[in-house]
């Protein structure tokens, strides 16, 4: 890390958890911090605590003493506002309270000199309300860390209506230089991730309220499938339910109550029981007790000798290599894209129940769910038309153990588990495109970088088709039936991604789906 010491001086106010990650971030990047709490004793713990994780850090070799030492020295507390007026750069992190933050900045700006900027890292109040009543509104903005910010990278620096050009894209590149992924994003209700990421939480919920399938199941198919580090559960435990619930909710109030946000009964009634999550030992999960197993078992039923591949399988072509590999036998006919398995049909879904398409087909349907990589990945969950039996559930699962793979075999729902979640979550991305809140590659950025998806939501549309988004979710909107109106506006499709299919087009149309 940097050792020289940068010209700008750096305020922090707020000595608590974002505060501190923020200070130490500043301090690691050489700039002298002052650090200022309405409660003195705030930055001393911040900075005792600010120094015993980074000692933890020498411990393992990844610090030298010395540069802990430089850091910490860094570092110097202020007792008063006004010690701040040598600052070129202040944010705050305070209590997230709008008249709390307004009445900060008021005084701040006339604390600094007139070229100073001023940035909060506030979570959810509008970038536009704080900024009304500044003087010089062109050099505030948003500056938004995610938790901890020390390990975090992403920053999105977001303009208000009166954020100037120049104010942005020098704490753009400030903390680009401090080795952070920032994103341009312009004010609107939750920014990008705290926008985008709804979908990761309130489709799984549904799908638990569908009794589509269980917590656990869920979880698993999202690892195991999807390549997140955490499946959204076990992620809105670690959250909070209360929290995660809030900034649901408040979403849904800022977006004027659209039906894409509207928070969960379900989880609503985990926080009114106070199931809170992993800090009351109890929320989607017991962890007073053994966890559910989330070990997928093995399936004993036989691989077919051959099958006949009809059509092309879009992503889920390289199925039919491993098949090859497996030593199955591979016929290929001209259709509409799926396996034949002995008078069983194999499809990817694209928001239509086996149900459905069964009635239609006339043949025994089994729809298997988005992987992130069909040509790798070890897990798969299908779902069975309603009156299919026990040979339909043996033959598929016979396939994919054959692959290698294990399944789960979950409720007939349309779009099924990752799907129709991860559908979502490119739609509301390619919105915040639309709406011009930031462009293709800050979205995936965001989500990547300040959330830790596997894969940017547009990347993933890419891959899947936007032909095949829109698909998954004009039937999952019609399986949902017309007259819901809730439901329909719901899984509406991004103009965005109309456009992309009208113009048969990706939105990396250059690279294909950038890695
Ligand atoms: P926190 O509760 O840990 O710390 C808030 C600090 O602000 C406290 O030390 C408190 O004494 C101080 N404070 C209260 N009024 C003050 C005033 N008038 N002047 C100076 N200091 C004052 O809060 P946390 O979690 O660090 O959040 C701070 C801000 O960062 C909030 O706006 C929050 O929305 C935002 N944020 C929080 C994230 C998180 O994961 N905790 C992530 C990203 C943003």
């Amino acid at each position: 890390m940097s050792e020289a010491v940068k010209d700008l001086q750096v305020g922090i106010i707020g000595a608590g958890t974002m505060g501190a990650g923020i200070a130490q971030v500043a301090a690691d990047n050489g700039h002298p911090v002052l650090f200022y709490d309405v409660d003195d004793r705030a930055v001393e713990n911040a900075i005792v605590r600010i120094e015993a994780g980074l000692q933890k850090l020498v411990q393992r070799g990844r610090r030298k003493p010395c540069q802990v030492s430089n850091l910490v020295s860094r570092i110097q507390p202020c007792t008063t506002l006004s010690a701040l007026g040598q600052c070129g750069l202040v944010i705050e992190a305070a209590v997230e309270d709008l008249e709390v933050k307004k009445q900060l900045f008021g005084e701040i700006e006339n604390i600094c000199g007139d070229q100073a900027i001023l940035a909060s890292n506030t979570s959810s109040i509008s970038i536009d309300l704080l900024a009304e009543g500044l003087q010089r509104p062109q050099n505030f903005l948003g500056m938004h860390f995610f938790n901890p910010a020390p390990v975090m990278k992403l920053v999105e620096v977001v303009s208000g209506e009166s954020t100037s050009k120049p104010a942005a894209e020098r704490i753009y590149q400030l903390a680009s230089s401090w080795g952070k992924v920032p994103v341009h994003a312009r004010n609107s209700p939750g920014f990008i991730v705290n926008r985008v990421a709804r979908s990761f939480y309130s489709e799984p919920l549904r799908l638990v309220q569908e009794k589509s399938a269980t917590v656990a199941t869920i979880d698993l198919v999202f690892r195991e499938c999807g390549g997140f580090a955490m499946g959204p559960f076990t992620l809105m435990d670690l959250i909070g339910n209360d929290v995660n619930y809030a900034v649901t909710e408040s979403i849904f109030n800022a977006f004027g109550g659209d039906s894409r946000f509207q928070p969960s009964a379900l989880q609503k009634q985990l926080v009114d029981a106070g199931l809170l999550g992993r800090k009351t030992g109890h929320g989607w999960y017991d962890y007073g007790r053994d966890m559910p197993s989330q070990n997928p078992s093995k399936s004993d039923s036989e691989a077919p000798e051959s099958i006949t591949v009809h059509g092309q399988l879009g992503m889920a072509a390289s199925l039919v290599e491993r098949a090859g590999e497996a030593g199955i036998g591979v016929r290929e006919e001209p259709g509409a894209g799926y396996i034949d398995i002995n008078g069983v049909v194999l499809m990817m879904t694209d928001g239509r129940t086996a149900t459905d398409i069964s009635a239609q087909l006339g043949e025994d349907v089994v729809l298997f769910d988005l992987v992130a990589d069909y040509a790798a990945v070890g897990h798969i969950a299908l779902g069975l038309a309603q009156q299919n039996g026990e040979r339909a559930r043996d033959i598929a699962t016979g396939f994919f153990a054959a692959l290698g793979m294990t399944v789960s075999v979950i409720a007939d729902t349309p779009g099924l588990c990752l799907m129709r979640t991860v559908c979502m979550l490119a739609n509301e991305a390619a919105d915040a495109v639309h709406q011009q809140v930031c462009d293709v590659n800050a979205v995936d950025d965001a989500m990547r970088h300040g959330v830790n998806y596997p894969l940017g939501p547009l990347q993933w549309a890419d891959r899947i088709s936007p032909v095949h988004v829109k698909a998954v979710l004009n039937n999952i909107q019609a399986a949902h039936g017309r007259s819901q109106r809730q439901e329909h506006d719901r899984y509406r499709c991004s103009p965005l991604i109309d456009s992309k299919v009208m113009q048969n087009n990706n939105f990396y149309p250059e690279a294909g789906s950038h890695e």
